[in-house]
């Protein structure tokens, strides 16, 4: 018999206080290599938090994150990319003046010794290495149909493809776990379905692992393995996506947010896949 083989990512007990905030609260859970793991929950969860907690950008409080059977704890925020660690943000974080090749290559950079934007100094291995960057970028526009957009500013590119940028970006840091944070926001259901194959098909090209946010539940039935719902800074659940959402324990969770909600009879049973509550939040980020 084969031993088990151990999660890429370990999450546990993991407590987050801020101020006289109580975020995050005992949160514990395991993420497969090759898995597609998402993470609900209403609005002021603490999903942003935990991803935050993953990325280095909020120390928890206590408890343990292992990466690969390494402390992440003990990383630096700089030195995520270079284990193999990318994140999107639930607000585009583009250079909206650069163009879209700038902004995908920007993911390179810690594969790239002088920088792209420090080569000044070292100006001939700089400009070397940069073209060598865009040309290992080429794969990754390519595989994310972006080839058409290569050199127009992004301020004048819709949402949608902006969105699909930003991925790219996170993709060039070649990581073994990719976050995600609300891809989806602000986008109507047809760009939504649209950004669900291109994240599909990034993550079956690269073999990457992905940790998805997300409020459309159409999206997260149909990409995740498993959701991890999350409540008031606790894990309600961790289940397949379709047995979460029709949940009691996670159906009172988000009734319990949307009171407004509670006499709508839609809004009662499950929540039902394409809810108005996914289009209520994708509203608030438009
Ligand atoms: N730096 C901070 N300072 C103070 N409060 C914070 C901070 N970061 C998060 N919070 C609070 O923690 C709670 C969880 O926020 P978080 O952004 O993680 O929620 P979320 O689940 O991502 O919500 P949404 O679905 O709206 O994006 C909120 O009450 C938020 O105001
Ligand atoms: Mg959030």
């Amino acid at each position: 018999m084969s031993a088990p083989v151990a999660p890429l990512l370990e999450v546990r007990d993991v407590e987050l206080r801020i101020g006289g905030l109580h975020i995050l609260r005992g949160v514990t859970f395991d993420v497969r290599e090759n898995e597609f793991f998402t993470v609900i929950g209403p609005n002021g969860a603490g999903k942003t938090s935990l991803l935050n907690v993953l990325s280095r950008i909020y120390h928890p409080t206590a408890g343990s994150v292992a990466f690969d059977g390494r402390s992440l704890l003990e990383v630096r925020r700089t030195g995520l990319a270079d284990l193999g660690i990318a994140r999107t943000f639930q607000n585009l974080a583009l250079f909206e003046h650069m163009d879209v090749m700038d902004n995908v290559v920007l993911g390179r950079q810690r594969l790239m010794r002088s920088g792209v934007l420090t080569g000044a100094v070292w100006w001939g291995r700089a400009r070397r290495e940069e073209a060598e960057a865009r040309q290992a970028c080429e794969p990754l526009i390519d595989l994310l149909g972006l080839g058409d957009f290569l050199n127009r500013p992004i301020r004048d590119l819709p949402y949608g493809i902006k969105k699909r940028i930003e991925l790219a970006r996170a993709l060039a840091v070649e990581p073994r776990l990719l976050l995600l944070d609300e891809p989806a926001a602000g986008m109507n259901d047809e760009e939504t379905e649209e950004l669900a194959d291109w994240i599909l098909t990034a993550k079956q090209e690269l073999g990457v692992t992905v940790v998805m946010i997300e409020h459309d539940m159409g999206m997260v039935t149909r990409l995740g393995d498993r959701a991890l719902v999350l409540d008031f800074g606790t894990v309600v659940t961790i289940e397949s996506p379709r047995a979460a959402i029709a949940d009691p324990r996670v159906i009172s969770a988000y009734l319990g947010d949307e009171t407004e909600e509670a006499d709508d009879p839609t809004a009662t049973g499950t929540i039902a896949v394409g809810i108005p509550l996914g289009q209520d939040r994708k509203a608030k980020h438009a």
